[in-house]
């Protein structure tokens, strides 16, 4: 009987709510720093495009020309390409098609979506929570031998961790589907690099790699929806054979289209050489705050930070009309944990003044 028992017992662990996202936290009057999207006027070699489709929306869409130009962005047949909703509908797709899994992974902390999908579609899913110590860094022996679907973010949201592309490719293998969830790849830039520096997505040797990629964050599509995958071809066909028809409207593939030219590829690469020097601002100041800890490496459009007691300084950051994204929702951190987008200086610079008089209260 309840009212008996004595001594006690640990606490049940809390689970974290996987459907929880950066824009529940955005509000009236707040500047967001919770969503990744970039903020900026759209260019018009993207808005003509879209504009001029809505000329034909009377058409139901046609995605080829959209499928061939992203192919060869990515050196690769159309077959090998997947257009979706957002790279989130590639998510579903996955754990619809591949009913038949046995051991699916997916490491942690990530984006929660990858989980819920395949929770929705009833597969048994298993968490593989990456240390705060190692600097949220994959080793890959951690990843069960006879896993058949692994699912891992490169660059990781929340934790902005950038795994070394050999690492990531160690882990296909046949009889294995492995999703590496590319949706911030267009944020990276190294030194010396011309391209993404730690990118599959033109990777056409490994077997069972399916790339999962957005054009939602640096473009500021967020609410268009358009995203693709990129695989083998074989792969593509179980996925479209579960995906509704025509669920690619014909303003995203014109974004699609647009996107993939390299003007826009040039420009992802200028976008992502001041978001580097603009993070690493941000992280300057952040180090310099008493008690407040910066995950791993940062190394994308958003920095993780650690401090005891990073949900009162949440909630007295919104009080202050600032919104950052909460910690606590992602598998394997918890309420000291916060995630703060990179913006332009000025920005984290009033940012880091209202933080460190709430830090100094
Ligand atoms: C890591 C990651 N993957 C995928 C997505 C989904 O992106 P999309 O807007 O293309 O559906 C998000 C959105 O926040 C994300 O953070």
């Amino acid at each position: 009987m309840r009212g008996q028992l004595t001594g006690t017992f640990p606490l049940a662990p809390v689970e974290p709510d996987l459907a929880h996202h950066g824009d529940a936290e955005v509000g009236e009057g707040l500047v967001d720093l919770a969503v990744n999207v970039r903020r900026a006027p759209m260019p018009g070699w993207l808005a003509e495009p879209i504009m001029a489709s809505l000329a034909d929306l009377a058409a139901y869409p046609d995605p080829r020309p959209a499928r061939a130009a992203v192919a060869a962005r990515h050196g690769r047949p159309p077959a090998e390409v997947l257009l979706t909703a957002g790279a989130a509908e590639g998510f579903v797709l996955l754990a619809q098609a591949l009913r038949g899994v046995r051991r699916p992974v997916v490491v942690h902390p990530q984006f929660t979506e990858p989980e819920a999908a395949l929770r929705a579609a009833g597969h048994p899913v298993e968490r593989v929570l990456l240390d705060a110590a190692d600097g949220f860094r994959l080793a890959p022996d951690r990843i069960p031998a006879d896993a058949d679907l692994v699912m891992i973010g490169n660059p990781t949201n929340p934790t902005s961790v950038l795994h070394p592309a050999a690492d990531l490719a160690a882990l296909a293998r046949p009889g294995r589907v492995l999703v590496v969830d590319e949706a911030f790849a267009d944020t990276t830039a190294a030194p010396g690099v011309p391209g993404e520096p730690e990118s599959l997505a033109a990777r056409r040797d490994l077997p069972g790699l399916l790339v999962v990629r957005s054009l939602t964050k640096t473009w500021g599509l967020a609410g268009l929806r358009i995203g693709y995958l990129l695989g083998e071809a074989a792969l593509l066909e179980r996925l479209a054979a579960v995906q509704p028809l025509w669920a690619v409207g014909t303003p995203a593939l014109a974004a699609a289209s647009a996107c993939a030219g390299p003007a826009a590829v040039r420009a992802e690469r200028a976008i992502a050489g001041q978001l580097t020097a603009d993070r690493e601002h941000l992280v300057a100041r952040l180090a310099a705050l008493p008690g407040v800890r910066v995950a791993g490496r940062p190394a994308s459009a958003f920095v993780l930070i650690h401090r005891p007691g990073a949900d009162r300084v949440r909630a007295e950051l919104r009080h202050r009309g600032w919104a950052v994204r909460r910690g606590d929702t992602f598998p394997g951190l918890g309420p000291d944990w916060l995630r703060i987008a990179v913006r332009d200086r000025a920005t984290t610079d009033a940012f880091i003044d209202t933080l460190a008089e709430i830090m100094e209260a």
